[in-house]
């Protein structure tokens, strides 16, 4: 006979905070982060990581100036209408929001427009580069043929991260200043 236990053991204790805090990932320099969804709660801790951004940074996420993020924007952005968005956020193990990436999708087409922002204290150990794969699987599990994204063309950071993971560039005839990134979803390619 079997002695298996008919009700199975309660989940560990530690499962939801785990899952609450998001998917672990180790940065090049050994840190330990996690990624998960923006939540409606991250409304503080957006607002600081805002302020913790450069104005350059900024000007090249927004394409203008911004001194800070109001907590009536910042309340809109921690609630993402899934059914025309998404949007995750990198996390350090204080909390604190180091990295965002969010995509828009088109009404009444597959495509969803992207943009993302990365901690400067953080930039080059491969977070913008988590974010971005996280952003690209969620736009596939949607079905969405095309995630594209309007880039400064002083931009070189942003253009050589889009094109070594696999985007495409265009030309905007009407606006010399902005290039167009583009991730064909449809390809089939690996984007790790
Ligand atoms: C552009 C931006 C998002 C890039 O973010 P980032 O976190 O610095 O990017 P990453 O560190 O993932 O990638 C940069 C390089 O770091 C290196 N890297 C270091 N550690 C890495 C790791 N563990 N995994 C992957 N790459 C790593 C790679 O050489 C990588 O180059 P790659 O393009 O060949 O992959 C960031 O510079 C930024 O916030 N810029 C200002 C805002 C902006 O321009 N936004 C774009 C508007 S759409």
């Amino acid at each position: 006979m079997n002695d298996e236990p008919i009700i199975p053991d309660p989940p560990h204790p530690g499962y939801a905070a785990a899952s609450r805090r998001g998917t672990p990932f180790a940065t090049a320099d050994g840190r330990a982060l996690f990624l998960r969804p923006i939540r409606p709660d991250d409304v503080d801790a957006l607002r600081r990581g805002f302020a913790r951004l450069t104005p350059e940074q900024v000007r090249l996420r927004v394409f203008h100036r911004m001194n800070d993020l109001s907590p009536e924007v910042a309340e809109r952005l921690c609630n993402v209408d899934q059914a025309v968005g998404a949007a995750f956020v990198a996390t350090d193990a204080d909390g604190e929001i180091r990295g965002e990436a969010r995509m828009y999708v088109e009404p009444a087409a597959e495509r969803a427009e992207f943009a993302l922002v990365v901690d400067p204290a953080l930039v080059g150990i491969g977070v913008g580069h988590a974010l971005m794969l996280r952003l690209l699987a969620e736009a596939r599990r949607r079905g969405l043929s095309e995630l594209w994204g309007s880039v400064l063309t002083e931009n070189a950071t942003m253009l050589d991260f889009a094109s070594r993971l696999g985007a495409e560039r265009e030309a905007i005839p009407a606006e010399p200043d902005l290039v167009r990134v583009r991730f064909d979803l449809r390809d089939g390619r690996r984007e790790d």
